[in-house]
C-alpha cells in the first residue's frame, strides 16, 4: 500500500529554521576568524562581543501581520529580512566601517543592503550600521543563499539603542515629546563621545609610532603568508615528494627547478673560479708553502642546499 504524501508546514519550518540557524553559524565563524586575526596583527579585538538571535515566532507574525501579509513559511522567507539577526558591538566607529567592509569582501558573501545610520542617522538619534547579506547554507543536495541582517555598533551607540528601546515599549511608541528631546540630547553625547574616543586613540598610536610598526609587520605578514597560501591546501606525499593529483603545477614546479639548477651552476662556477686562483696563488708561493690546500671540486650538492 502506498503511504498518502501530504504537505507538512511544520516540516517546512523546521527545515526553514536549521537554514537559518547555519546561516548564523557561518557568520559567527567569519566573524570570530577576522577577530582573531585581527588580534594577532594589531594586539587588540576589533569587536568587543557578539550576539545573535533568531527571530520569535511571535515578532515574525506581528511583522507579517503588519505588512499585511499572510503568515505562511513562503512569505517569511521571502518578505522577513532578519529572522536570522547578528549584532556586533566595537570599541570604535572606524572598527565598524573595517568591519563591514571586510565581510563584504568575502567571495562567498552578497551584500544585499546596507543602511547606515552612523552617517545618516534617524531622526530619534539611532545609529547603528547595517547590512543584509547572504551566505551560501549547502544541504545535501542542494545549496542555499540565506539572508542574515547585521548590526553593527559601538558600545556607546549600543547603551542608546538599548535605553531608546526600553522607552518605545514602555510608551508603546508615544513617548512625551520631554523624554524624546533627552533622548536625542543622549545620541548626541554618543556620538560626541565616540568621535573623542577615537580621536584619543588614535593619538596614542602616534605617540608610539603603533601605526608605521603595524604597517610594517602587516607586509612582512602578508608577503609570508602568500609565499605559503598554496601549502595550506596542499597534499604532498612524502615518500617520493610527488604532488598529490596535480595541485602544485607541474609548470611552476620545473621554473623552480631551472631556477634551482641555474643558482647551482652559478656556485659552481664561482667556486671553481675561486679555486683556480687560489691554485695560481699556491703555485707561485710553492717554496714558502708546501701544503696545498684540499679543495674538493663541487659535487652539484648546491642543489639539495638550496632546496632546502
Ligand atoms: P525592521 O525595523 O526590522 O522592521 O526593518 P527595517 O526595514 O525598518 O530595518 P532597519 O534596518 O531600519 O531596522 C532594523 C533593526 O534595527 C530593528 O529591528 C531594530 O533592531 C534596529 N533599529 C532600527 N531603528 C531603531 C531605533 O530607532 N531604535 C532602536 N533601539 N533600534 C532600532
Ligand atoms: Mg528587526
Amino acid at each position: 500500500m502506498d503511504l498518502p504524501m501530504f504537505y507538512s508546514e511544520e516540516e517546512e519550518w523546521k527545515k526553514v529554521m536549521l537554514m537559518y540557524d547555519s546561516a548564523l553559524k557561518e557568520v559567527s565563524t567569519k566573524l570570530e576568524i577576522l577577530n582573531e586575526e585581527f588580534k594577532l596583527n594589531h594586539q587588540y579585538n576589533p569587536i568587543e562581543h557578539i550576539t545573535s538571535r533568531i527571530k520569535s515566532p511571535q515578532s515574525i507574525a506581528k511583522k507579517l501581520h503588519h505588512n499585511g501579509r499572510e503568515l505562511t513559511v513562503e512569505n517569511i522567507v521571502k518578505y522577513i529580512n532578519d529572522v536570522a539577526g547578528i549584532r556586533i558591538i566595537c570599541s570604535f566607529t572606524s572598527d565598524i566601517y573595517r568591519i563591514a567592509d571586510l565581510i563584504a569582501k568575502q567571495s562567498d558573501v552578497q551584500v544585499l543592503k546596507v543602511k547606515d545610520y552612523i552617517m545618516f542617522p534617524k531622526p530619534n538619534g539611532y545609529t547603528s550600521y547595517h547590512m543584509i547579506i547572504s551566505v551560501p547554507i549547502y544541504l545535501s543536495n542542494t545549496m542555499v543563499n540565506v539572508k542574515v541582517e547585521i548590526q553593527i555598533r559601538t558600545i556607546a551607540m549600543d547603551f542608546w539603542a538599548s535605553l531608546e528601546h526600553k522607552i518605545y515599549y514602555k510608551f508603546e511608541g508615544n513617548a512625551p515629546e520631554t523624554i524624546r528631546k533627552e533622548l536625542k540630547e543622549c545620541a548626541d553625547i554618543v556620538s560626541f563621545l565616540d568621535h573623542k574616543m577615537l580621536a584619543l586613540n588614535e593619538e596614542i598610536k602616534i605617540y608610539n609610532h603603533e601605526d608605521e610598526l603595524e604597517q610594517y609587520k602587516e607586509i612582512l605578514s602578508d608577503s609570508f603568508q602568500n609565499m605559503i597560501k598554496d601549502s595550506y591546501g596542499t597534499v604532498i606525499d612524502d615518500e617520493n615528494e610527488e604532488t598529490d593529483g596535480q595541485i602544485i603545477k607541474e609548470s611552476i614546479r620545473r621554473e623552480e627547478e631551472e631556477a634551482l639548477l641555474e643558482v647551482a651552476a652559478y656556485v659552481e662556477q664561482q667556486e671553481q673560479g675561486e679555486q683556480q686562483e687560489q691554485e695560481d696563488r699556491e703555485e707561485k708561493n710553492k717554496d714558502k708553502n708546501p701544503k696545498k690546500k684540499n679543495n674538493k671540486k663541487s659535487d652539484g650538492k648546491h642543489t639539495k642546499f638550496f632546496r632546502l
